[in-house]
């Protein structure tokens, strides 16, 4: 059956042809279609950002997404694509984005958030209400993988209630990253401590874009078609 939501908009990709994504503009494209027969109409290409790394260039961030959207354009495809960054946070951050070298989520206010996996940075916090007091919306990224949630489950709840919002992976549910990950998906999905998902996209193989359409029909057996909405449709749009 169809879904009855218009289409779906995926903020958290890496399907830009730099750095961890797909090899070539061929193999974007190729991501990208099939994207777009997945029901997705929007996508918000994220490559990684951190102000220590000095191979990032930004120039040549901007020109690939200038010449995927042309590539799109050529081969007939209707996905629109948006630019961001997937940024580490760290001291250094608010002043690269208030610079410009780093980019939040299509311009918007709102910042992807990204934190180590495998450890709690001592001042996660205290960078967090440091990017809020500069005007920026912090979206952490798939907080469920992430070490500080199962050191302080109630860091979530946490930032939830100060203005963060919560991404979580579809991966995270249909059991792609492990025990820990889906334990935390379901009970955040269980207490409400998530706004929205993404498919942290990197290639057809890694992490497919076509996992949002079976995460949605999966989730609208289980939950209110009110939660559906706001989940897959009213919490997305805010990005476009
Ligand atoms: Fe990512």
């Amino acid at each position: 059956m169809q879904p009855p939501i218009n289409g779906f908009i995926d903020i958290h990709s890496h399907l830009l042809p730099v750095q961890d994504g797909p090899k070539d503009m061929n193999q974007a494209i190729q991501a990208l279609k099939l994207a777009e027969e997945s029901n997705i109409t929007d996508m918000i290409l994220t490559p990684h950002y951190y102000s220590g790394d000095k191979d990032y260039d930004q120039k040549f961030i901007f020109n690939t997404f200038e010449s995927l959207k042309a590539e799109i354009q050529k081969n007939g495809l209707k996905i629109r694509v948006y630019l961001g960054n997937e940024c580490i946070v760290d001291d250094k951050l608010v002043e690269d984005l208030q610079a410009g070298k780093a980019f939040t989520l299509n311009n918007t206010k709102y910042v992807l958030c990204e934190y180590p996996l495998y450890q709690v940075p001592c001042n996660f916090q205290s960078n967090i209400y440091d990017l809020m007091d500069k005007g920026y919306r912090p979206v952490i990224a798939h907080a469920e993988r992430n070490a500080f949630i199962d050191k302080n489950y109630g860091s979530i709840h946490e930032l939830a209630e100060n203005g963060c919002l919560i991404q979580r992976n579809v991966g995270s549910y249909l059991n792609k990253y492990g025990p820990l990950a889906r334990k935390y998906a379901k009970m955040m999905l269980k207490h409400k401590k998530v706004s929205l998902f993404a498919t942290d996209a990197h290639s057809i193989k890694k992490r497919s874009p076509e996992i949002y359409l079976r995460l949605y029909k999966k989730l609208k057996l289980r939950i209110s078609k009110e939660c559906m909405i706001e989940l897959f449709d009213k919490n997305t749009k805010i990005f476009i």
